[in-house]
């Protein structure tokens, strides 16, 4: 009998927005136990939190040195072997390189980190500890788009021409326009959230999506970016046009300020033979669009699915698949990596898509900032 992976949390406390995300999913297909962690900076909260969830407190600790230090001293078999990172952006990279450097698997959000210099720190890294290092491009795990992404490596739609991929939220209307709401959130201070705001948060998980999707490397980008205002140093908008070759183009569309708009994620891939559309808020709804056909739609469940779709399907077809499904089954991928069974490389973002994300925020700001100017990825 398999036991169970003893999982540890960094951030996630009871006032953020991620950690019940993280917690639920790792628990969803039975593999993970989340054994303690450091869930908010201060001990007592931590704790306070832990209680309020039913956790054994005893490995709840005050910060990170003190949970390696103590975890390192526990029998193999009982020590926590993945931490989930999920604090605001700027620690990302000194907690995950800790947890490298001591031995522990890594999942991680995204963006990776807040400079591409730490993101190529943490590839050198793990290529020394081999460890398996997540980065939590939460979408990858919905079973349409792991289905889309099969048709497409099938040749479905033919050679892709055309990526058209919109991430459109409203919330942060509320906080922009006010001018001390905008000085004293983490996500519009740069020492904390990294260079972009818009680009960073959601303008990369349109990215992942474009790569993972087409199995293709953008390989240069132009941008226009939008602050609103004089003293905003963050981009709350942007449009980036994308290039794969000559013949192969397609644009990013992100925004926090899409008045209304809630988690608006729609993707659009075209090829010569067909076309895919698929939105976030409409997860179980693939459809495949050819020249003069009827559209067909594609849901989950159904034997016509590939069996990476199928993987992450745990109900008959008519039972919706939703955010949390999606991140279970990327905790599912990681489970199979960390046991070292055969797992598909799909079935997880690993750290590489955590580097490209912040090649391409960093390359974003670069071309914006340059006059609006086409930047080369690091391909
Ligand atoms: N994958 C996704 O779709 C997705 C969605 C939302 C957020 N995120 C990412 O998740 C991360 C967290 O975002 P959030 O919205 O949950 O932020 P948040 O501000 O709501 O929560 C952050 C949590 O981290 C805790 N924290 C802060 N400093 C800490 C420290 N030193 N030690 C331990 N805990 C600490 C805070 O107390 C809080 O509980 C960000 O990197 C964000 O980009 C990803």
């Amino acid at each position: 009998m398999n036991s169970k992976i003893k999982l540890g949390i960094l951030g996630g406390g009871g006032d953020s927005l991620i950690g019940v995300l993280h917690r639920i999913a790792s628990s969803m297909f039975d593999q993970f136990e989340l054994v303690g962690g450091v869930f908010n900076p201060e001990l007592k909260e931590s704790i306070a939190f832990a209680e309020g969830i039913g956790l054994s407190t005893n490995r709840i600790y005050e910060d990170l040195d003190s949970l390696i230090e103590k975890e390192k001293s526990l029998p193999e078999n009982e020590r926590m072997q993945v931490i989930s990172v999920l604090t605001p952006n700027f620690l990302h990279f000194p907690m995950a390189k800790q947890l490298l450097e001591n031995d522990f698997h890594v999942i991680c959000e995204k963006p990776l980190t807040t400079t591409y210099e730490e993101a190529k720190t943490l590839e050198n890294l793990r290529k020394k500890s081999q460890k398996v290092f997540a980065v939590t491009y939460t979408y990858t795990g919905y079973p349409m788009v792991r289905q889309m992404k099969e048709m497409i490596a099938a040749g479905e739609i033919g050679e892709i021409h055309k990526v058209d991929v919109q991430y459109y939220q409203g919330w942060i209307n509320e906080i922009i326009h006010d001018k001390e709401k905008r000085s004293s959130v983490w996500r519009l201070d740069p020492e904390k959230a990294g260079i972009s705001s818009c680009i960073g948060d959601i303008g990369t998980h349109a990215f992942n999506m474009i790569e993972y999707l087409t199995d293709m490397r953008v390989s240069e980008i132009l941008s226009d970016l939008n602050y609103l205002y004089e003293d905003n140093k963050m981009d709350i908008d942007g449009t980036v046009l994308v290039r794969f070759s000559d013949y192969a183009k397609g644009i990013i569309r992100s925004s926090q300020v899409a008045t209304g708009e809630e988690n608006n994620l729609t993707v659009k891939i075209y090829g010569e033979k067909g076309g895919f559309k698929w939105e976030q808020e409409n997860p179980n709804y693939l459809y495949f669009m050819k020249e003069g056909q009827p559209v067909e739609l594609l849901k989950p469940g159904h034997p016509y699915n590939s069996k990476i779709s199928l993987d992450g399907t745990k109900l008959p077809p008519g039972h919706p698949e939703g955010i949390f499904d999606s991140m279970g089954n990327i905790y599912k991928g990681v489970a199979r990596a960390v046991r070292n069974e055969n797992f598909h490389t799909g079935e997880y973002p690993d750290l590489r898509e955590g580097v490209r994300g912040v090649n391409f925020i960093e390359k974003t700001i670069e071309s914006h900032k340059n006059g609006n100017v086409w930047v080369k990825l690091d391909n």
